[in-house]
């Protein structure tokens, strides 16, 4: 078994964080979301793993190297454009060969690792492939991943046959839904998916869908096994469900102090304070984590947020936000549910005429009380 992991893609829902970097290294909890799919494929014993990239592939080439860091084997293979999730399959066609493989976006974030998830695949084409059982279920060709919804108009919806044991159709942002199970960014494959691939057209929005892939192999007689998702899973494209990863991510850590803390702070509930980080007459409360070298001063940090690297938060209040590496809040009273990226300043000024002043990248947004 393989793992194609796709981190290409535009990005446009998390602009302009996505004009400099890729979003699948935005961290949560201090980690890039890339990594955790990447440490979920080696949990799972799959080592050798083909990563999609796109226009910030060298960010992935140099944040990823060569896979070794999570006991793993990358190959990189670069898409020109990003035409689509089923696009990728065709383009990692001679890295997959015939086998078997997890397709991971890599933008997604899963509660449940993958090791069940590939294991009854695994056992379901093994028991379907023993000749005592001909008349049993057919040898599985796809298997994906349903979540339950409330919102299914919004997403890739699974439509199961009487009995639910298979998947008949799958529709793309049905106006109707046929259920509320949608298909979460996680799916496995055999290698007849090459064959669909490469016989499905592009959409209306110039893309090859998985989906429209996934129905071919339906509609060609093969069977497709559904799971059901345990637990939560977050695509984390958009500012919110990146911030609300970062909570349930920040809310199963354990605490840890590797930095220094005087004594006139305090840290309250599950706090992480990484090595060199310098806590000073502040309250921290958790779930929180500060970055490796990160100051923080005469300040308040509230629950669910993350400090990266080198951050400084003097004199603010945070809560409830995201600041990627070497950024810095000077005297701000209260920023909450907000994403700040690296090397980006928030400070209060005292210059007349008393105003805000900005100088915003594109496609940025504030709110202003
Ligand atoms: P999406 O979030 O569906 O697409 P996107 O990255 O273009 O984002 P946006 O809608 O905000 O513009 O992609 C899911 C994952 O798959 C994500 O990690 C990017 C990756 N991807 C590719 O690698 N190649 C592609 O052609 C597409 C469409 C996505």
């Amino acid at each position: 078994m393989k793992g194609l992991i796709l981190s290409g893609g535009a990005g446009t829902r998390l602009r302009p964080i996505t004009h400099t970097s890729a979003k699948q290294l935005v961290p949560v909890a201090n980690k890039p979301i890339l990594f955790y799919g990447i440490e979920d494929m080696a949990a799972a014993g799959i080592t050798e793993i083909g990563i999609i990239i796109g226009d910030t592939g060298d960010e992935i080439r140099a944040a990823v190297g060569d896979g070794s860091a999570f006991g793993v084997n990358v190959t990189y293979l670069p898409q020109e454009a990003p035409l689509g999730l089923a696009h990728c399959v065709l383009i990692a066609h001679d890295f997959l060969g015939d086998d078997d493989f997890v397709m991971y976006l890599g933008d997604n974030m899963l509660e449940q690792g993958l090791s069940d998830f590939v294991t009854s695949f695994e056992s379901d084409r093994a028991a379907a492939r023993i000749p005592a059982d001909a008349d049993g279920p057919a040898v599985p060709a796809a298997q994906i991943l349903l979540a339950k919804v409330d919102d299914p108009s919004a997403f890739g919806v699974a439509e199961l046959a009487p009995g639910g044991d298979s998947v008949v159709r799958l529709v793309e942002k049905p106006a109707d839904p046929p259920s509320n199970l949608a298909l979460v960014g996680v799916y496995l494959f055999d290698a007849t998916i090459h064959e669909a691939v490469a016989s499905i057209a592009p959409s209306d929005r110039g893309e090859l869908e998985i989906t429209d892939a996934i129905q071919w192999l339906i509609e060609h007689g093969h069977r497709v096994r559904h799971e059901v998702l345990e637990g939560w899973w977050i695509d984390t494209g958009k500012k919110d469900p990146l911030l609300e990863c970062n909570r349930l991510v920040l809310d199963v850590l354990e605490a840890r102090v590797d930095g220094s803390v005087d004594d006139e702070s305090r840290l309250e509930g599950k706090v992480i304070i990484e090595a060199g980080a310098v806590i000073e007459r502040s309250v921290i409360r958790g779930p929180a984590i500060v970055g490796v070298d990160a100051v923080v001063r005469d300040s308040y940090i509230g629950p669910f947020s993350s400090v990266a690297a080198r951050c400084e938060v003097i004199d603010s209040e945070l809560d409830h936000s995201v600041m990627l590496a070497d950024s810095r809040i000077v005297g701000i009273p209260r920023i909450v549910d907000s994403l700040i990226g690296r090397s980006a300043e928030v400070q209060q000024s005292n210059a007349r005429p008393r105003a805000t002043r900005l100088m915003l990248g594109d496609h940025s947004r504030v709110e202003i009380s």
